[in-house]
């Protein structure tokens, strides 16, 4: 079933006062950059957010500051600005402000220096830092505790976290996520080269039509990807989504993927690749580097068909993208438009995780609306791999803990 105009607005639009900007914007910290991407007293970097241009800096002493971009002088940029002293100068007319969000100097002005400065209305975020990222809270009330996320308290060289700017609406970056019924299509040159090699994601990938089951939660659900296996056992492949945008598969240790709205048509994309108990392993479905920005992959667009390659096709590639499966996710995706419409689709009932993460939100904005917020409980195990014996349900998190098997 397709949904209304207005579902969708409400579903997708986040700028100015929209209830989803307002509802993430007031609800939960954002990820706003890659810790990696500020460095002390180097350049600061614009960040935008629900449609807003803010600016992130490290200080001298590695403490991250963070303020909406336009100097509250006259509106020019912050990313302009000289970074030192733990302070941000605009060099504009030299104004002065503290990472902390002080005043500290306002050259222009002589008299009654030390009032003034108190008086310019320079708004300052706090910030937060975890599992490589930088989180801002951007509340107008008290920020809520920052969850411990399953990527927190990795050691460095166990976590990789990439960045990427994609060109299209949030929601739909966060379907992609959750629609597995498109691996053994979209991404059949990997599923086959994992075939080949014998690794186990490609029985879990190459499964072509998997009874699902959900178990939802309080803010978000897992559902289970189950095969019958001969001995009467049934293998579960689960993966989880949480709000406000996680979604966690079982995938070479942990892999989880953010979808942040830079605007109504722009979006943060990171990718959280973690292993706690080892070195990384390395990847064939992400780019392994820690980094701004995967490989070119977003160069091409529309009028040469997102880098897709028709003579690949004919020969060994069902979908003709050379690089990372992920090449393909963006191609699709942005292939839809820069929101989707939603109005005029016809679903099939391999979309059932796609209609459930739509009414995730649905009910989380409305509820908020009504005064009745979602508060999140997430299961411990969020994603993972199962074996389950007869008469066990791996939705039951007590017994089923004792059979996963990755
Ligand atoms: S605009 Fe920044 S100091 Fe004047
Ligand atoms: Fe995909």
């Amino acid at each position: 079933m397709a949904i209304s105009r207005a579902t969708q607005d409400l579903l997708t639009r986040v700028e100015n006062d929209a209830p989803m900007g307002q509802y993430l914007r007031e609800n939960f910290w954002f990820p706003a950059c890659r810790s990696k991407a500020l460095e002390a007293d180097a350049p600061p970097r614009a960040v935008r957010l629900l449609g807003r241009n803010y600016v992130a800096f490290r200080a001298t002493d590695g403490r991250v500051g963070f303020f909406p971009e336009g100097c509250p002088h006259r509106g020019v940029s912050l990313t302009l600005a000289r970074n030192e002293e733990n302070a941000l100068r605009c060099i504009y007319h030299g104004w002065k402000f503290g990472v902390d969000g002080k005043v500290l100097e306002v050259p222009t002005q002589r008299e009654n220096h030390d009032a003034f400065c108190k008086k310019v209305p320079l708004k300052h975020f706090p910030v937060k830092e975890g599992g490589g990222l930088v989180f801002v809270w951007l509340g107008s009330g008290e920020p809520a505790q920052l969850p411990d996320y399953e990527f927190m308290g990795i050691p460095d060289d166990q976590l990789h976290v990439t960045y990427q700017k994609l060109p299209y609406n949030w929601l739909q970056g966060v379907e992609g996520q959750v629609d597995s019924a498109h691996v053994t299509q979209l991404h059949k040159d990997l599923v086959q080269a994992f075939a080949a090699t014998g690794r186990p994601e490609a029985m879990a990938a190459g499964d072509e039509a998997p009874e699902i089951e959900f178990d939802d939660f309080p803010g978000g659900f897992r559902y289970g990807a189950i095969r019958n296996l001969a001995d009467g056992r049934r293998y579960v492949r689960m993966t989880g989504y949480s709000l406000p945008w996680y979604s966690y598969i079982p995938f070479e240790g942990g892999t989880c993927v953010i979808h942040v709205p830079e605007d109504d048509t722009t979006t943060a994309l990171y990718m959280m690749r973690y292993n706690a108990d080892g070195p990384l392993k390395p990847d064939h479905l992400n780019p392994a580097e820690d980094a701004d920005n995967f490989p070119p992959y977003l160069t091409a667009g529309r009028e040469d068909r997102w880098g897709q390659q028709r003579d690949l096709m004919k020969r060994t590639s069902f979908a003709g993208f050379p690089g990372h499966a992920i090449q393909e996710d963006f191609a699709v995706a942005e292939s839809q438009g820069e929101i989707a419409d939603r109005t005029t689709e016809f679903l099939n009932a391999a979309d059932h995780a796609v209609v459930r993460v739509r009414k995730l939100y649905e009910d989380a904005v409305m509820r908020w609306l009504d005064g009745n917020p979602v508060a999140i409980e997430e299961p411990e195990v969020l994603a993972g791999g199962l074996m389950v014996p007869e008469g066990v349900d791996w939705r039951d998190r007590e017994k089923a803990s004792e059979f996963v098997v990755h």
